[in-house]
Formats: structure tokens, sequence, C-alpha cells
């Protein structure tokens, strides 16, 4: 029988705690069986990239887009719910209107875990009519599929429950997001966190960490800190995405971001080696936000940062 590292450490504790009972302290005692959030693994960002290889092709065969009422969009429902559900996930497809046509949020729960404690993670799904929408938001939404699907094979028992969501017309106002929440209702009070993920491989990227709840912000900061990778506080988001009507829902919030359209200081382009009136994202909202106009290593380390984040939060 192959035991978790959890179990071992257990195991070994345990041992330890007999043979040296008579001079162990009760701190000591309560240290050793409490519980140890197993490390995250890495996500291979080579993952990332080949659901954003398809989020793309996708969007070539469905006249350029992957928005809300296109093919584009419910084609992009399909192919995130089919991993998800041969991943062993228990999902739901929420309908909604909006605008004449029906859009769909993919809600997706990992069985086990306190439900009164939920931890949600979410990225919209749908692009703008211009383009393929990859980095916005393509990024987050493989970012968040391929930690989902890392969580199913390291068979992750966590504390607390955990559901990921990928959101439907955030383009028009986060009109699915918005959607979901109005159906929960009272529901949020059993809502520990909401985690949004909108746009993580901006091609000049800065690190932006949401800074509405300091708890959630912590868990990413220490995180970048550990890989020395300077972050910023996440500032001109407010209201700027999925997390929004969490927020105003009461909701704890908290997510990533490498930022849209320009560099604002001399600060700023110092630190992320442009200059003042350059885009973090030149393609933002744009034809040419394709599968090109993504930087592999914003990429890799948000969606790491995202792994580690979902691990400690449910532990
Ligand atoms: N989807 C957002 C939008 O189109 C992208 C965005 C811009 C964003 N600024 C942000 C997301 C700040 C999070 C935080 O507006
Ligand atoms: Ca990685
Ligand atoms: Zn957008």
């Amino acid at each position: 029988m192959t035991r978790s590292p959890r179990t071992r450490r257990a195991l070994l504790a345990a041992g330890a705690c007999t043979a040296v009972a008579a001079l162990l302290s009760t701190a000591t005692a309560t240290q050793a069986t409490a519980r140890t959030p197993l490390a995250a693994p890495d996500i291979p960002v080579s993952a990332v990239k080949a659901d954003l290889a398809q989020l793309q092709s996708i969007a070539d065969a469905n006249g350029g887009n992957r928005a809300h009422g296109k093919p584009g969009y419910k084609a992009s429902v399909d192919y995130i719910k089919g991993k998800l559900d041969a991943a062993g996930f228990t999902t739901e497809l929420q309908e909604f209107n909006y605008g004449g046509a029906k859009g769909y949020n993919i809600l997706a729960d990992w069985p086990g875990g306190n439900e009164d404690q939920t931890v949600m993670a979410g990225a919209h799904l749908d692009s703008v009519g211009r383009g393929p929408g990859i980095n916005d938001n393509g990024s987050g939404s493989a970012g968040i599929l391929e930690v989902a699907l890392a969580v199913s094979r390291e068979g992750l028992k966590p504390a607390k429950h955990l559901r990921f969501a990928w959101w439907g017309a955030e383009e028009y106002g986060m009109v699915g997001s918005q959607h979901y929440l109005d159906t929960l209702g009272t529901g949020t009070s059993k809502l520990d966190s909401y985690l949004n993920f909108d746009m993580i491989g901006s091609p000049n990227p800065g690190y932006f960490v949401y800074d509405d709840d300091t708890r959630l912000e912590k868990v990413f900061k220490d995180w970048f800190a550990t890989k020395n990778i300077p972050t910023e506080i996440e500032t001109e988001g407010d209201g700027r995405s999925d997390h929004a009507p969490f927020k105003d829902a009461g909701v704890p919030v908290g997510g990533l971001f490498s930022g849209a359209d320009y560099i604002k200081t001399p600060d700023q382009a110092q630190k992320w080696g442009g200059t003042a009136g350059q885009a973090f994202d030149a393609c933002y909202h744009a034809a040419c936000d394709t599968s090109r106009n993504i930087d592999d290593t914003a990429l890799d380390n948000n969606t790491d940062a995202i792994a580690n984040a979902l691990w400690q939060l449910t532990s």
C-alpha cells in the first residue's frame, strides 16, 4: 500500500509521540496532529497552452470569436465541460438569457469538503466579438481548467469544498456571474471566498494581486515572494471583472491580473521593463488577441500561483 505524504507524516509524528510521550508538552502534541497542507503541484504550462490552442481553433472554426450568443462560445463551453466531466467533477451548465441569446455558466464541484465553507475560483470564458479572446480570457479559463485537472490527478481531499466556475457574457457587464449570484441568494453565506482570474498571460505582464481582502491577497503575495517575483497591488480592477458581483454580495474576493491597457507611471515602466503609455496587452479586445498574444512565463507563474492558493485556502 502506498501512503500519501500526509498519512506518512502523521504516522511518523504518532511514533515520536509514543516514544517521548512523557517529555511532550500539550502544545507539541497539538502541533503534531495539526493539518499541514500538502504542497500544490507544478501545473505544466504546456497543458495550459494546449487548451489555448484548442480555444483558438474553436474561434477559427466559428467566425473568429468566442463571444456570447455566438457558436464559438458554446463550442468553448463543450470543450471545458468535457474535460471536467472526464476528470470526475460534478458539473452543471447554468443557462441564462441576455440580449436575445442564450448564455451559459459552467459550475464544477470537486466532491468532498465542507460545503458550508466553499472556496470558488472563476474565469470568464466569453471573448469580445472582435477576436478570439485568448489572453482575455482564454488564459484565465485554461489556467483554472488545468488547476482543476490537477486537483483530480492528485486526488485532493480538501477540508473546505472547492467549486470552479466559467462565466458567460462577462464582456456585456458580468452578466453570467451576476446571474449565478442572483440564483444563489442567501447561499452566498456558504462561500468562504471567490478568486477571479481574468487576463493572466498578458504579453508585457505586470503581476497584479487583488487587494480587496488581506487574507486572500497574502496567499498570492507570499507565493510570488518565494519566487522573487515583484507584485503590484491591483487597484484599477475594481468593478471590472466577475469578482465585482461577488464583492457586492459580501463575499471575500481575491485574484490575479497581468494587465490590459496602459502602464501608467514611470515606476511601473521601470518595474516591468516598458515605457509609460505602453500597453500590457496591445491586443486587448482586438482581433490580434490570438494564441500568439501570450507571455508563457506569466501564464506559467500565474497558473502555479492559482494552484498554490487553492491548495492553501481549502486545506
Ligand atoms: N475583462 C476585463 C475587461 O474587459 C479585463 C480587465 C481590465 C480587468 N481591467 C481589469 C480584469 C482589471 C481584472 C482587473 O474590462
Ligand atoms: Ca508551471
Ligand atoms: Zn475583456
